[in-house]
């Protein structure tokens, strides 16, 4: 794995084409992307949500449409990123924390929402394992705590019919096989999935009790976690 403070540069590079390179090489992007509205309890109203590596938006943006009066945070390492989010959401009140999670101050029981897309495999476990811990003490009791991800560690043996099956999908979407060897290098040198069993178990350690898997798909998973 690279140094941390290289993530920020990586994803400005990779905020050029984001979506649509998501799109193409993450299986059933869209579908994880999506899970997080529609699960959510029918009476849910949330006045603060916190939106973890934001990214150019995409989970934000499916919150809008329900809750365009909430109160956002968005939080992501990427400059060019946080520039992409601040263009799109100007007419709603967001937030911006152009910083490391490790480096941001989550405040004591005030969060209805947290969620976090594709951003928490770039943690180590020690980080995600804190995180989790952070975001239990963070949210205000009954709020939500979701995310998506991939979820399988690099030395499950299960491991190389995963990689597999997710370079046929890519490649089937560029049949150069260029973008695959990207996606490899990046997956190398930035990501560090790590078992959905261990995720649990974190969580659990954490204090969450109420654990639901609204979707999986192999191990391309959404999780929705209620305090
Ligand atoms: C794969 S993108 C996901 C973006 C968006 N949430 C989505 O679902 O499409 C991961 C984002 O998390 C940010 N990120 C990764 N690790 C981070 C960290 N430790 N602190 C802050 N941001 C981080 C990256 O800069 C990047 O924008």
């Amino acid at each position: 794995m690279k140094n941390e403070k290289d993530i920020a540069l990586e994803f400005n590079e990779f905020s050029k084409n984001y979506t649509e390179d998501m799109i193409r090489c993450v299986p059933h992007y869209m579908d994880l992307v999506s899970s997080f509205t529609k699960n959510l309890p029918e009476d849910f109203k949330p006045e603060h949500i916190l939106d973890l590596g934001c990214g150019n938006g995409n989970i934000t943006a499916q919150f809008i449409p329900y809750f365009p009066d909430s109160n956002y945070t968005l939080v992501d390492a990427s400059k060019e990123m946080i520039d992409l989010c601040q263009k799109q959401f100007q007419d709603y009140n967001v937030k911006y924390c152009n910083t490391y999670f490790k480096d941001f101050h989550f405040e004591e029981g005030h969060y209805d929402l947290i969620v976090a897309g594709f951003s928490l495999h770039h943690c180590s476990n020690n980080e995600r394992q804190a995180l989790f811990k952070k975001i239990y003490s963070a949210l205000k009791k009954g709020g939500i705590f979701s995310y998506c991800d991939l979820m399988i560690s690099k030395t499950n043996s299960d491991h190389p019919s995963l990689l597999k099956e997710w370079g046929g999908y890519v490649n089937s979407n560029f049949p150069d096989g260029e973008k695959w060897a990207w996606v490899m290098e990046h997956y190398k040198d930035y990501d560090n999935p790590t078992d959905y069993s261990l995720q649990f178990e974190w969580l659990k350690l954490a204090g969450f009790t109420n654990i639901q898997t609204p979707f999986k798909d192999g191990y391309w998973i959404y999780l929705q976690i209620q305090k």
